[in-house]
């Protein structure tokens, strides 16, 4: 890369000698003045409809215009030379007056939210060199004017919302270094007038709907470094003459439609390659042995296609971080297949090694003990590697994500696993492990994923997993385990997607510990040897939305307080002993797409409404006293029962009479109290019952200081929010966002975000502690929504920290990749939880950086619904919701987990969050990726 910035910087410099010669020419001409740039920049400003820093006060007449904030001028001319407002929150249009600028040389108006069309006046700026706008919410079409700034060096309006084709015009730009239109909506195919701006280094359309097929002529760009076009819809082969170009770097066409093979000479052709991604496409052939010559590779993604054969030995790679040939054809189940692992230990910087989902076999070599301590995921995953995990993988120190699961391994888990304290998931299921499960696994406090299912494990389930505090997820099913379940064990409320203990030997009962289980969505215990009767603490377990109890011995009545769990549309409780009425509560768990009770000894009348109207839905064979219900179900009729026995009836019937009677008296009067107390709280949305007291007016101000600018923590666009001390509940740090009710739609936007947050409750999203609705001591109307406070400030100031950043919290200003993807996960649960786990779906609709928070623990938590949608009846349900599938698989980086990406993109956009997450770290702030240095 430094060759490009020395030669860079003497063209630089001609430029410079150029420009002023130009300049002085000019101006004697020129019939505008410093005026017309004054004037220009007041209707610029006059564009922006927010400013929450302020830093558009400055542009005032108390100063002169060259001393405005974000402009430079020509030291001779005076005229504005930059306008650089990078990453300032403003939103409004871009005034067509820029045009005016006449001597405009670089435009940064990145990372803010400018809205509306790009000015087609941007293109009489003919000495305009530097155009950057990305990350904008800019749309319509790319100006064919932009051909007139002739001069253009740099040309990014990455990730807006742009639509149409690449304008054909630009192909006059032929001074183009480097151009990236990367995230928008742009169609059409892949321009070959590319081919002719012969100066390109980078090239940068990635994330777009482009198709057809990569043209020939981009192998004539011999300048080219970086070319980024993956996630599109590309097809064809890649040119070979492409792949010839000696000075390319970056090569990314991932997650696109190609075919063919790689050039057997590929790796001596371009020497210099740092990057190789081809991931998701369908290209074949073996792996070319040259790439063991590119020594600077760095990361090597050939994931998701047909590739089969041998894999080469890569001992040359010195410097290579990713390894990722997962989901190919590579192998033959042989026992030499790993070899080419052994030659990894020479790459003294690996970090990810998925190979998983091959036709991989033998055993796991144990050379791969010397590799590199930096590793952090190893995923050998459905292969049929066989023999015992190596000792030596407790060399790992740094591993958080391991991955085995569905091969042939046998032995046990060491204990020495315990000792790998960064693990995050470890996946070993459906393999032929077996011993007992090791208590140190209990040590692994940063566990979210522990899947051990599948496998012939014995002996008791320890209960120091409960040591365990981030468990998410947890399957220990299909295996021979005995014992009781630890009580312990249910006390962890960490537990959100599922707990699995199904098919194995558990004695005892169900403790009642399982009302901790709040937040976990499934719950499986079935085939097991538990008895006694259901725990009425079921009950508290109000997220479930899939219950399995069958194949165990309870006994005893389906407890009343099952009634809470509406949510539910899985209930299995089959062959178990359970007797008494079946509830008529279960007519109204509308969600629920499986019944199961049948083999139980339940009596009386069958339901006949909600789910016991379908009889493909619900089961109940097996239960020999039931009467009544749908023919379908084929039981005998309630009334000649009755007549059997008259005498229990009668009794029956006079105690049905008494409790009628006092039961209409209980629902007239709930229904009075319900109304009344309805009158009192229509008009404020009432707090939470587990949350603070609603606040007054006043404590929000002294918790505030006067709500302080000291204290204001961000601006967003329906209100301020600022960092508080509610004092009255033992000092509790807040965050009180006071909504700016002269802003069209402010109150409407606190009304759905009160709505919305009102029954909703998950690990990941922003807890609401109470509102404040009142009036302030001028009268005017207040309102506010107080906050739990996050200790690390929003994702937005990580991902783009403002050059001005106002407040001296000093954050260290990177997130690794793990961080990045467990920050996607959180939002992707979420969504999940909000798409399709609430009684309602609810749409997020505004889902970018600055609205998602990170706690101390760098949980993200998504925030802001005040621009929420409520879908009722779910039309999401078609979109693929699997949490476990999210997975970060050996799919990390470049490639969005494809299930986040909800095409619908009008309203959620996690595309964007994505880019902002991943492929933006890749390509800007990782040094060897930088591409900044090109233009600055
Ligand atoms: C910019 O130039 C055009 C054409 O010369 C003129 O009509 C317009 O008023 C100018 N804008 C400003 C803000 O001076
Ligand atoms: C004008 O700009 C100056 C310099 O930044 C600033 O101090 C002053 O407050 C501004 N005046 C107004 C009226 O905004
Ligand atoms: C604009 O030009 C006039 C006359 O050439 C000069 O007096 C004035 O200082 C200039 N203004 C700025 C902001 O440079
Ligand atoms: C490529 O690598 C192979 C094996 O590592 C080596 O024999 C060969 O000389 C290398 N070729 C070049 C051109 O460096
Ligand atoms: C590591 O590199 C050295 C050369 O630097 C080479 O001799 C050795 O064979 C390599 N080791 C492996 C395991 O490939
Ligand atoms: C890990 O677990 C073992 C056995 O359960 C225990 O003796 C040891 O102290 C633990 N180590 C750490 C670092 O917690």
């Amino acid at each position: 890369m430094k060759p490009v910035s020395i030669s860079f910087a003497e063209f630089r410099s001609c430029r410079l000698l150029l420009g002023i010669a130009l300049a002085l020419c000019f101006s004697r001409v020129s019939s505008t003045t410093n005026e017309t740039d004054r004037l220009a920049l007041l209707a610029f400003k006059a564009g922006i409809t927010e400013d929450p820093s302020g830093v558009l006060t400055s542009w005032n007449n108390s100063i002169g215009f060259c001393r405005w904030h974000g402009i430079t001028c020509g030291r001779r001319h005076r005229r504005v030379t930059v306008l650089d407002l990078r990453s300032q929150g403003l939103s409004g249009s871009i005034s067509p007056h820029v045009g005016n600028l006449s001597f405009l040389r670089e435009m940064w108006l990145e990372y803010n939210s400018f809205n509306q069309e790009i000015p087609p006046h941007l293109g009489q700026l003919r000495r305009l060199r530097i155009l950057r706008l990305t990350g904008n919410l800019l749309v319509g079409e790319i100006p064919k004017n932009l051909s007139g700034c002739s001069d253009l060096v740099t040309l990014r309006i990455g990730d807006n919302d742009l639509t149409g084709e690449i304008p054909g015009e630009l192909g006059s730009l032929l001074k183009l270094r480097d151009f990236g239109l990367y995230a928008n909506n742009l169609n059409g195919r892949l321009p070959s007038f590319i081919g002719n701006l012969s100066s390109l280094e980078v090239l940068f359309l990635a994330l777009n709907d482009l198709d057809g097929s990569i043209p020939q002529v981009l192998g004539h760009l011999t300048n080219l470094q970086f070319i980024g076009i993956g996630e599109n819809r590309l097809s064809g082969t890649i040119p070979s003459s492409l792949l010839n170009l000696s000075s390319l770097t970056q090569f990314d066409a991932g997650n696109n439609q190609l075919q063919g093979t790689l050039p057997a000479d590929i790796g001596l052709k371009i020497p210099d390659l740092v990057f190789l991604s081809v991931l998701d496409n369908q290209l074949e052939g073996p792996i070319p042995s040259s790439i063991s010559n590119c020594t600077k590779l760095d990361r090597l993604q050939l994931g998701g296609n047909k590739f089969s054969g041998k894999v080469p030995s890569w001992e040359n790679l010195y410097v290579l971080s990713w390894l990722q040939i997962f989901a190919n054809q590579l192998g033959s189940g042989k026992p030499e297949d790993l070899s080419f692992l052994c030659s990894l230990t020479n790459s003294t910087k690996l970090e990810y090694v998925g190979i998983d989902r091959n036709q991989f076999g033998g055993v796991l070599p144990k050379c791969i003990g010397n590799f590199s301590t930096a590793l952090i995921l190893f995923s050998v995953a459905e292969n049929q590697i066989s023999g015992e995990i190596p000792k030596e993988i407790e060399n790992f120190v740094n591993l958080e994500v391991l991955y085995m699961e569905l091969n042939q391994l046998s032995g046990v888990i060491l204990s020495s696993l315990g000792n790998l304290q960064n693990l995050f998931a470890v996946e070993l299921s459906d393999n032929n492990l077996g011993g007992t499960l090791p208590s140190s696994l209990g040590n692994l406090t940063n566990l979210i994923t522990l899947r051990l299912d599948g496998n012939n494990f014995h002996g008791q389930i320890p209960s120091r997993l409960s040591n365990c505090r981030s468990l998410n997820l947890l399957d220990l099913s299909n295996n021979n385990l005995s014992g009781a379940i630890p009580p312990q064990l249910l006390g962890l409320w960490s537990l959100t997607i599922i707990l699995n203990l199904s098919r194995n030997h558990l004695t005892g009962v169900l403790p009642i510990e399982v009302g901790n289980l709040i937040t976990l969505t499934a719950l499986d215990i079935s085939n097991n040897l538990l008895v006694g009767e259901i725990p009425s603490s079921l009950g508290d377990c109000t997220s479930l939305t899939s219950l399995r109890m069958g194949g165990n011995f309870f006994h005893g009545l389906i407890p009343q307080t099952i009634r809470s769990l509406g949510g539910i549309d899985e209930l299995d409780l089959s062959c178990n002993n359970l007797s008494g009425q079946i509830p008529e509560f279960l007519t109204i768990f509308h969600s629920l797409k499986l019944l199961n009770l049948s083999y139980n000894m339940f009596e009386g009348k069958l339901p006949s409404k909600g789910v016991f109207r379908n009889a493909s839905r619900t089961f109940i064979v097996g239960n020999n006293d039931l009467c009544g219900g749908l023919p379908e179900f084929h039981l005998p009729n309630c009334i000649s029962r009755s007549s059997k026995s008259k005498r229990i009836n009668l009794v029956t019937l006079s105690t049905s009479v008494i409790f009628g009677v006092l039961g209409v008296a209980l629902i007239l009067a709930f229904i009075y109290l319900c109304w009344f107390k309805k009158t009192i709280t229509e008009r404020v949305p009432s707090s939470r019952d587990d949350s603070l007291p609603n606040v007054s007016y006043g404590a929000l101000l002294k918790a505030t200081d006067g709500f302080s600018s000291m204290n204001l923590i961000g601006v967003g666009s329906f209100g301020s929010v600022y960092r508080g001390i509610l004092l009255e509940v033992s000092g509790t740090i807040v965050a009180v966002k006071v909504l700016h009710l002269v802003r069209h739609g402010a109150l409407k936007s606190f009304i759905v975000e009160c709505e919305a947050l009102k029954n909703i409750k998950h690990r990941n999203l922003l807890k609401i502690l109470t509102v404040c609705s009142s009036s302030d001591y001028r009268g005017n109307d207040f309102k506010a929504l107080v906050y739990e406070f996050m200790d690390n400030g929003s994702l937005e100031q990580w991902l783009h920290p403002s050059a001005t950043s106002s407040h001296g919290t000093e954050l260290p200003k990177r997130l690794n990749i793990i961080q990045r993807m467990n920050i996607a996960i959180d939002v992707a649960s979420a969504l999940d939880y909000l798409h399709h786990q609430c009684h309602i779906s609810i749409i997020h609709c505004d889902l970018k950086p600055s609205n998602i928070v990170l706690d101390d623990e760098m949980v993200a938590h998504v925030g802001d619904f005040g621009l929420a949608k409520f879908l009722i009846g779910s039309s999401l349900d078609a979109v693929a919701n699997r949490m476990s599938s999210v997975g970060f698989r050996g799919t990390i980086g470049y490639a969005p987990p494809g299930n986040l990406s909800l095409k619908s993109r009008k309203c959620i956009y996690p595309k964007r969050l994505l880019m902002d997450l991943f492929v933006r770290s890749l390509v800007e702030n990782n040094n060897s990726y930088d591409l900044t240095h090109i233009t600055s």
